[in-house]
């Protein structure tokens, strides 16, 4: 076991992070002011909070691979955590290599953290996934080894939304068949049948993150805003909530999805619902692939029914760039392919640098509050628990976290052992076979801590201890 380090310096270095702007100062992007205000969101809970150290942790590694943003290696630098950092996903035999000592690891979707890699990584305590989909990660295991797992889910909304707004235009306007024939040298000039969109209906089906940050921007363009959702969900704007998707698909000149993946949103567009859809009207699909019955569209689109559609997402996407959106992938991309006023995207509508960013400091600070405070809030595999900050007067005090069994007894026997102690706060709750107990314990000798350690460390049901002093 290594002794205690003194990280008191690295902690005082985190309230540093919320880099302020002076007033007045013009910042220069949207992405430069909208970062500092989320870095400053985030960091200033801990103004007047007690630095915590770990006990019998040592040094906190990070090993970060594919590239994960720099916003979050500079939260990891200005805690001086030692990162190691590499630009792309490792092979399996290295990365099993790398996990054994690391107490956490930030990835995206390439690396697979499956129960063999996993069970070699003696040290971990936190997995961070550097955007929205974790089924890279073996979540189930990963619980039942006290390592908890974040991700990002809605620092991309708004680039999601912004792409939408693009498609209704370029749709309406037919801009991507006039941008296609001037590629190839086609001069046609035609208003027949283009439109503006103010005064239009935008139906979006599922109001979400996205669906209600599009609907704020849709209003701003004069559009009228209705809505469906499995939700009673308060409208914003002038935007109005309908009661079933057929009310909505009858109504809406633009019909745009923003569901989440599941059994009941399989093929919740399919032949009856675009039957249903008003003559001439749109649909997009910025959702997931399996939402839409493609060859259903690829028919509605055929007999006319509808004037254009814009997909982002497919059942069978290509698992790296190239030429792969094929028939072998997906039986109907020929036929797909070959359709008028129809906009293609390769699962684009996240993508943008300010998205990348927003991730980076998103997960980057779920990773520093989990491992310097315990904190567990959002973690997607584990429970939730948090308490607030110890306050710097609280010298002698001890924040205890224990990750366990979710067995009869186990709180009983962990407060014999701090029974000695004042326990000024603490909370517990469980997910599935795992619990999760945080308390705050006063009047702690030095003496005590390691004593307090081991008798934890000894319990039958013990996943994970961790002491913060
Ligand atoms: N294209 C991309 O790059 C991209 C990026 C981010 C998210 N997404 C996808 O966009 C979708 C929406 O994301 P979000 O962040 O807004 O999700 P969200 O969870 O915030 O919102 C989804 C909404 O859909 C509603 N809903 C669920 N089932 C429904 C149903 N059967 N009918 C109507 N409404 C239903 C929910 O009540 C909720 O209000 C998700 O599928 C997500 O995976 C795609």
């Amino acid at each position: 076991m290594t002794s205690p380090q003194d990280i008191q310096q690295l902690s005082s270095n985190f309230n540093a992070v919320g880099l302020s702007t002076s007033p007045g100062v013009v910042s220069a992007s949207p992405n430069d002011s909208y970062l500092s205000q989320v870095r400053q969101r985030s960091f200033s809970t801990a103004k007047h909070a007690k630095p915590l150290k770990p006990f019998s942790t040592g040094d906190i590694k990070i090993l970060l691979l594919e590239n994960v943003n720099e916003t979050a290696r500079e939260i990891f630098a200005e805690q001086g955590y030692q990162v190691e950092f590499h630009k792309s996903s490792l092979p399996e035999d290295e990365l099993i290599e790398k996990i054994k000592d690391v107490h956490a690891i930030g990835i995206r979707s390439k690396t697979k953290l499956t129960e063999k890699v996993l069970k070699h990584a003696k040290n971990l305590i936190i997995i961070g996934c550097f955007c929205i989909g974790t089924n890279q990660v073996d979540l189930e295991y990963a619980a039942k080894s006290g390592v908890a797992v974040f991700n990002s889910p809605f620092s991309n909304s708004r680039s999601v939304a912004e792409l939408v707004i693009a498609e209704i235009i370029t749709l309406a306007r037919q801009l991507g068949d006039r941008s296609l024939e001037m590629h190839t040298g086609t001069w046609n000039k035609v208003s027949n049948k283009c439109w503006e969109i103010r005064g239009k209906t935008l139906g979006i089906v599922g109001y979400g993150h996205i669906g209600s940050q599009l609907s704020v921007l849709a209003e701003a363009f004069g559009m009228n805003v209705i809505y469906y959702d499995v939700l009673m969900i308060m409208a914003l704007g002038s935007a109005k909530q309908v009661r079933t998707l057929n009310d909505l698909l009858a109504q809406a000149d633009f019909v745009t999805l923003h569901v989440p993946e599941n059994p009941d949103t399989k093929n919740l567009i399919s032949s009856p619902q675009l039957a249903a859809m008003k003559d001439g009207a749109y649909l997009i699909n910025a959702s997931r692939g399996t939402v839409v019955d493609i060859p259903a569209l690829v028919e509605a689109m055929k007999l006319g029914k509808l004037a254009g559609a814009a997909l982002d997402v497919y059942p069978q996407e290509p698992g790296k760039n190239g030429p792969n959106f094929t028939n072998e992938l997906n039986s109907w991309a020929t036929e797909l392919t070959s359709l008028r006023n129809i906009i293609l995207t390769p699962h684009i509508g996240g993508s943008t640098e300010e998205a990348q960013s927003a991730i980076g400091i998103e997960v980057g600070t779920a990773l520093t509050k989990y491992i310097n405070e315990g904190t567990s809030t959002g973690a997607v595999n584990f429970p939730e628990v948090a308490l607030r900050a110890l306050d710097l007067d609280q010298e002698n005090s001890v924040r205890v976290l224990y990750i366990h069994q979710n067995v009869p007894g186990v709180l009983k026997t962990v407060n014999n052992i701090l029974g000695n102690h004042n326990i000024e706060k603490q909370f517990s709750d469980s997910r599935g076979e795992i619990a999760y107990l945080m308390a705050d314990i006063s009047d702690v000798d030095a003496s005590d801590i390691k004593s307090l350690y081991e008798q934890l460390e000894h319990t039958p049901y013990k996943i994970v201890t961790r002491l913060l002093y």
